[in-house]
């Protein structure tokens, strides 16, 4: 349903010698090659003042930290890598990946660089001549704000067309975030009782029981709210609450994921709690004082007439409980209940847990045997785990080689994600402290409805 491009016939990264090719390029890199899905050139690109020997020591070494060498595929990788040592202001490093590129027709350049630098990449990229026939990759964030999100597309949109834009967002490169996907429109049972008719409320959250992890200098420039909400967090719930998309309709999953987004009212004050963990401010990189938020809860509204009226809650946190990211759907009751008049039993609830084991249950009430006619909670649960589960950065990277954007945040997404969170950015709403190991602040409760209490996702326990 997306326009696909043809394949890439040179796979280029920018930020050779940088962190997020240490982290999760190399890695993704041998494995595509392993699966025998990549083999173009490879050219690695930074001003390091190294040699290509170096970068195949440190490909090694990525690669022994991070999910092992595999001698054969590694040995392909390190022919196929070529490196260019070069200042990105430097027509010449431009020059010298032009001629790099050779016969190559559609080379994919992806920009493993800090934003800031985006602007500079991108326009040589045009004026040399790499950008013909090109695409380019590029990593979250995508600006800090509207304003910003716009500039950064006027930008990219200078050079490259938006069908040839690719933006990361690795939750979407899931296994589980395309199961729900998949999950939605495979099954016709669901559609009929997806809309407020039916669907009570829905909570999403995202627990994360570590801290900052040694990012402090660049989490205390982000917070929840640009990290994971305005991204992660809003691209499940589009995920979720789109409107089945139209075979014929072109780019049909990303237009009908935008057009959900843009339904969504912008968030008010009252409609957030934000949080800090205690502690938050001794961390390397963080300001003494800082107010940035390392939890935050939301309740969106969506206004369309499948949605209207169903409050939404998405809860995202650092040094919470747990670690693990679980949707939960709450159905209506039943409108007379026959049985538990006393005690009002629980609702029927679809439950996808994400994170870190891949679960969907249906929850339901089922009669204990006996003579009395009680009831008891149970879940039929549908449990997925394959070992060999494609990685998000490899399955990304694949789709964008190939030409695939179905699983890329698009532009309008981006923007319309950006004007749901912007009202509330920086220090638009209080700030409460939370002990690490809790919940978050109590405050947060006060976005709940009366009969309402916050989901606790499954997850792995803090160690
Ligand atoms: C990143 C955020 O985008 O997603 C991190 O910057 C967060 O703060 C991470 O921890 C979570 O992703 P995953 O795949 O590790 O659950």
């Amino acid at each position: 349903m997306t326009a696909t491009l043809p394949p890439a016939d040179a796979l280029v990264f920018f930020g050779a010698t940088g962190d997020l090719a240490y982290k999760q390029i190399f890695p993704a890199l041998q494995s595509m090659i392993g699966h025998g899905h990549l083999d173009v050139p490879i050219i690695g690109v930074a001003k390091a003042g190294w040699t290509l020997e170096d970068l195949k020591q440190r490909a090694h070494d990525s690669l022994t930290e991070h999910g092992g060498v595999d001698d054969a595929a590694f040995a392909r990788l390190t022919d196929q890598l070529e490196y260019i040592d070069g200042d990105y202001s430097d027509a010449a490093t431009f020059r010298a990946l032009r001629d790099r590129l050779g016969d190559a027709q559609h080379p994919l350049h992806y920009l493993a660089i800090p934003p800031t630098l985006f602007g500079t990449v991108v326009e040589a990229l045009g004026s040399s001549g790499c950008a013909d026939g090109a695409r380019v990759v590029i990593e979250k964030p995508f600006g800090r704000d509207l304003a910003s999100a716009q500039e950064l597309n006027r930008t990219l949109g200078a050079v490259f067309p938006e069908s040839c834009i690719f933006r990361i967002d690795h939750y979407l490169g899931k296994e589980p975030v395309e199961n729900l996907l998949y999950f939605r429109f495979a099954n016709a049972f669901l559609e009929p009782i997806w809309n407020r008719d039916h669907v009570r409320s829905i909570q999403i959250t995202m627990a994360e029981s570590f801290g900052v992890a040694g990012r402090g200098a660049f989490y205390d420039e982000a917070g929840a709210i640009r990290d994971v909400i305005q991204n992660h967090m809003l691209q499940v719930l589009a995920l979720l609450a789109m409107t089945a998309p139209s075979e014929h309709a072109p780019d049909g999953i990303r237009s009908e994921k935008a057009r959900l987004l843009s339904a969504i009212k912008p968030l008010r004050p009252e409609d957030v709690v934000r949080g800090q963990f205690a502690g938050y401010r001794d961390e390397p990189g963080v300001a003494p004082n800082s107010t940035v938020e390392t939890f935050a809860a939301v309740r969106l509204h969506i206004e369309t007439w499948r949605w209207a009226g169903v409050p939404i809650l998405i809860r995202a946190g650092k040094c919470l409980p747990r670690t693990g990211t679980e949707v939960l759907v709450e159905l209506r009751r039943p409108p007379i209940p026959v049985f538990d008049r006393e005690h009002p039993a629980d609702p029927n609830t679809l439950r996808f847990t994400l994170s870190p084991e891949v679960e969907l249950a249906l929850g339901a009430r089922a009669k204990v045997p006996g003579e009395t006619m009680v009831g008891e909670n149970v879940e039929l649960v549908a449990r997925h785990h394959h070992p060999d589960e494609m990685p998000p950065y490899e399955r990304l990277l694949g789709d964008a080689m190939r030409g695939d954007a179905t699983l890329f945040a698009r532009e309008d997404s981006v923007e319309a994600a950006w004007r749901v969170v912007e009202p509330i950015l920086g220090d638009a709403t209080p700030l409460h402290p939370y002990e690490p190991g809790t919940w978050g602040p109590s405050e947060a409760d006060r976005l709940l409805g009366r009969r309402d209490r916050w989901h606790e996702p499954k997850g792995t326990r803090a160690t």
